[in-house]
């Protein structure tokens, strides 16, 4: 599960990972004092409706996600969802907007609310303390109810590279990825760029099979209507995935029975691909 998460979270920048292990003042502020209030939450919870639930559900912004972010500033959240927020429009909101929708997500974990307003200035000097639970306080934090858990996206450590098939390859072919290319302008574009699924989001999942990606991602997407397309299709966009990361294309197409023996071989580049092998 802990894996699962890490595949489906934002490729944070190294410096907020530092950022979050070092600091441990307990006397600074934190989200556990009360930083923001019940109205800007409000409001907020208005941006959320307005504009990120296009594609968004509440659930992507408590649990796993807030945790993650735990011991960093509430600055570097506010610019990192600046920089990338909405998808279609990053930066495009009014600064008060941005701090605002921070503090609905917030109270959607369960932080406790103050009297005063969370404002810009003030973002870098508050840190995230997410906590399972906030005893003294009301506002139901739902737990992380992270979906798809029994799926092991872990390595499959017991099938080291060796002679296994790999999407180095070419286990699909032109015709299935231009079919999955299909799917993504479809379906999958009115959320997400095609860069979401290259570079780190790919890499993230080398080492497991092509299934765990395939029910990970059936199970959760479209994000509006999980596993409401055939099988197939899945693995058509699957495809349309690899060859945007580079993967070498075969004669053979992937199918739902012989995905399970693909491991996720994911290279910065494939310019020498080892396609003879299958
Ligand atoms: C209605 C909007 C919407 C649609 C349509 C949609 N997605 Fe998503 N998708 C999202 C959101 C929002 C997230 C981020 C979820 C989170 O924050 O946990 C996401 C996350 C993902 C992730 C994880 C990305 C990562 O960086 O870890 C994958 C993979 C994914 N979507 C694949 C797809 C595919 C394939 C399709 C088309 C079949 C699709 N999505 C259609 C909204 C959507
Ligand atoms: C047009 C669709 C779209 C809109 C609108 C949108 N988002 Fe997103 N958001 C996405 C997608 C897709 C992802 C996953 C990106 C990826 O795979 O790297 C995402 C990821 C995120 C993440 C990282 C989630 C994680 O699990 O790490 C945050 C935070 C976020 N969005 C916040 C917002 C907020 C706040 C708004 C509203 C102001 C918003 N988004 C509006 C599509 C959208």
């Amino acid at each position: 599960m802990q894996e699962i998460y890490r595949a489906f979270r934002f490729a944070l920048p190294a410096f907020f990972l530092v950022a979050a292990g070092a600091s441990g003042q307990d006397d600074g502020r934190t989200t556990a004092h009360g930083v923001y209030s019940e109205a800007q939450a409000t409001r907020g919870e208005d941006v959320y409706w307005n504009v990120c639930s296009e594609c968004h559900v509440e659930d992507d912004f408590a649990g796993p996600f807030m945790q993650s972010w735990s011991g960093a500033s509430i600055k570097d959240l506010f610019e990192e969802i600046r920089g990338t927020m909405p998808e279609d429009n990053p930066g495009g909101l009014p600064e008060a907007q941005y701090v605002d929708v921070v503090a609905y997500m917030f109270k959607l974990n369960g932080m406790p609310t103050g009297d005063a307003d969370l404002t810009s200035e003030a973002l870098d000097e508050i840190e995230v303390d997410w906590r399972a639970s906030y005893d003294d306080v009301d506002a139901g934090g739902d737990a992380p109810e992270s979906s798809a858990d029994t799926t092991s996206t872990g390595a499959n450590g017991d099938d080291p590279a060796g002679d296994a098939v790999t999407t180095a390859h070419g286990v699909y072919s032109d015709d299935q990825a231009a079919r999955g290319e299909e799917v993504f302008w479809n379906v999958c574009s009115e959320c997400h760029v095609e860069d979401d699924f290259a570079g780190p989001f790919m890499q993230s999942w080398s080492g497991a099979s092509v299934e765990d990606l395939f029910e990970e991602i059936r199970a959760t997407m479209p994000e509006d209507n999980p596993g409401g397309m055939p099988a197939s299709r899945y693995i058509d966009v699957i495809s349309y995935m690899f060859k945007l990361n580079g993967m070498p294309t075969g004669d053979v197409e992937m199918t739902e029975d012989g995905i399970d023996g693909i491991d996720i071989d994911w290279r910065p580049s494939y310019d020498d691909p080892a396609t003879d092998e299958r």
